[in-house]
């Protein structure tokens, strides 16, 4: 530090990085303020990740509890919740209001929208460019060139557990393109 010969340039350096530092704070700061809903919606927790499976989470990161999954949503409801990876992943409920044994990744396989479901179109459909999947995420309508990701969905302990379908696809009798 206190060496300063040949080395002129190390002071302009730490400043630069230091302005560069308070921009990225800035901006940062500013754009994860008005964004923080969303992206911490879509942000896992440290555990999240990981092959053997994770616990679904609801928006604000909290382990679902199906019991009062169940009592609060309707026959039919598909719901976001967070999945493997993090990705947002639709839990369902049949017309019985039992969580079916699979999730629905959400992201479209278009170019990756999360793709909204459309009740009374009984179909999920991306705002993006008018990709259509059906009630259990397979595709109907391009460009989207394939069916949405499942996932199995496991209820154990009043916690709904998401792991990787690599099983057959139901929907179309092909393996799974994403696993
Ligand atoms: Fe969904 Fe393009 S990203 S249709």
């Amino acid at each position: 530090m206190a060496q300063l010969s040949g080395s002129a340039d190390v002071p302009d350096m730490g400043r630069r990085q230091f302005m560069n530092f308070l921009a990225f704070g800035t901006i940062t700061g500013t754009a994860l303020g008005a964004l923080y809903p969303v992206v911490k919606y879509f942000i896992p927790p440290s555990s999240g990740g990981g092959g053997g499976g994770v616990t679904a989470k609801d928006a604000l990161g909290n382990d679902i509890v199906v019991s009062e999954f169940v009592a609060s949503h309707n026959p039919g409801d598909r719901t976001l919740a967070q999945g493997l990876k993090g990705d947002p992943t639709y839990i369902v409920l049949d017309e019985n209001k039992a969580i079916t044994n699979y999730g629905i990744n959400a992201v479209c396989t278009h170019l990756g929208c999360v793709v909204p479901w459309n009740a009374a179109e009984n179909k999920f459909m991306c705002p993006c460019h008018g990709s259509q999947y059906d009630s259990t995420g397979k595709v109907v309508r391009g460009p989207a060139p394939l069916s949405l990701a499942l996932a199995h969905a496991t209820v154990a302990d009043d916690k709904l557990s998401l792991t990787t379908w690599t099983e057959t696809d139901f929907r179309n009798g092909e393996a799974p393109w994403w696993s």
